[in-house]
């Protein structure tokens, strides 16, 4: 496992040359940064990068998806880490609080997981930081005031929406899905569930491995831009009825619920890329009493039966099918160096007081940070 961190941390070419840089310059120097995003081996070539420009790390990560091996690799190399695998929210929220006690002056969010419980006992002294996802702007947009600190959001740069969320999560989830199941795709049908960025790429990634693919998402404009992309868009009944694949990936809560079991189709397998657990709500399905069984196997797929005799397959308990599970990948390494080289510059801005002010509280990347990022990506592997 180590050597997969090395094989990462030697593919992050942006985040090798901005720790050769901060190792000079010591943005962070005297600073101490909490972090609460998952604990795998690429944001491990994160967090070096934070603490080779001279700050105290502190690390928890996000519920289900902290890798054993890269917590062991983290505190071989002095990071403070307080985090173990744990599908259990109360576990990780006394990891989230314990990063706050230790009052760090940025944070680097995934979630919203930090910054909202800040807002339940703020302290004096912190700066500010980033937010990753869409499902933690989606938290904190709503908080921007009361936050009044620059918090930018990764999720918001576009080249997070179209290096990540558009192409590396659709690769991913279709390598995930073929890893876990090892069955095939071509000649099933797919039911894609929201058409953001996240699933666009999961759609057109189904598509090339020989699916027919429906997308359904709330927004009429949005399922108009699918029709155009050229996929089926009925409504949401007729493509959980076809369904031989069902993939959300929304930000939103019970996507699909147990009023939906009348209608999952026979051997159906579902699966979430959604940040939080919650888009197929499983409790929901396991309580209901049209399931009469429930099998959890040790490769990640869950199977159900109903009381008619239909079966249906949950992969990683709901839980992002890309992240959690059998050894999980993640998306692609240059993917995420993108996004953590906009970590880090991001953090840089706000250590360095070049972002400064409650104007900046939940906003999306400044521009002048995505040239540089892209600049150094296209120069970097020699485009
Ligand atoms: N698995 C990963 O590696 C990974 C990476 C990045 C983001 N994410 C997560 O994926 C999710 C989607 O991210 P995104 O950037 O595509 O978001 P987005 O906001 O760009 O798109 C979400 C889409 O879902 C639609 N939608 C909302 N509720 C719906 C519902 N009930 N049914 C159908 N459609 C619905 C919206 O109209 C929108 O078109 C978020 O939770 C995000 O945090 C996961």
């Amino acid at each position: 496992m180590t050597d997969r961190i090395e094989w990462v941390r030697a593919n992050c070419r942006l985040l090798t040359a901005i720790t050769g840089e901060f190792t000079a310059s010591q943005p962070f120097a005297g600073l101490t940064i909490g972090t609460g995003i998952h604990l795998e081996p690429k944001t491990a070539a994160l967090l070096l990068t934070l603490a080779a420009g001279g700050a105290r790390v502190i690390a928890t990560g996000n519920l289900s998806s902290t890798q054993s091996d890269t917590v062991g690799y983290l505190r071989d190399r002095g990071v403070r880490v307080m985090a173990e695998p744990t599908t259990d929210a109360a576990v990780h929220d006394t990891h989230l609080r314990a990063i706050l006690d230790e009052r760090p002056d940025l944070l680097l969010d995934n979630g919203g997981d930090l910054f909202a419980r800040y807002l339940d006992a703020p302290y004096p002294g912190l700066r500010g930081g980033t937010e990753e996802t869409t499902s933690g702007r989606m938290r904190l947009a709503p908080l921007a005031g009361p936050l009044g600190l620059p918090v930018l959001v990764i999720n918001d740069s576009p080249i997070k929406q179209f290096a990540e969320n558009r192409h590396a999560v659709g690769q991913s989830v279709l390598e995930s899905f073929l890893r876990i199941t090892n069955l095939m795709t071509n000649g099933k049908r797919a039911a894609v569930f929201g058409y953001g960025a996240c699933g666009k790429g999961i759609a057109a990634n189904f598509r090339n491995a020989g699916c027919l693919v429906d997308v359904v998402d709330v927004s009429p404009v949005t399922r108009l831009e699918a029709r155009l992309d050229g996929f089926g868009v009925p409504d949401r009944a007729d493509a959980l009825r076809h369904a031989d694949i069902v993939i959300t990936a929304t930000g939103a809560r019970t996507v699909i619920g147990a009023a939906d079991l009348g209608l999952i189709r026979d051997g159906a397998v579902l699966c979430n890329a959604g940040h939080f657990p919650d888009e197929i709500d499983v409790p929901a399905l396991a309580g209901s009493p049209s399931v009469t069984g429930r099998a959890d196997g040790d490769g990640g797929i869950s199977t159900f039966t109903l009381d008619d005799g239909r079966v249906f397959h949950l992969l990683t308990g709901g839980h992002m099918v890309n992240l959690a599970g059998p050894r999980p990948l993640g998306n692609s390494i240059e993917s995420m160096d993108l996004g953590f080289a906009l970590q880090a510059r991001c953090l840089e801005a706000i250590a360095t007081g070049a972002v400064a002010g409650p104007g900046h509280a939940v906003v999306p990347v400044p521009a002048f940070i995505d040239e540089a990022v892209a600049t150094a990506f296209l120069r970097a592997h020699g485009c």
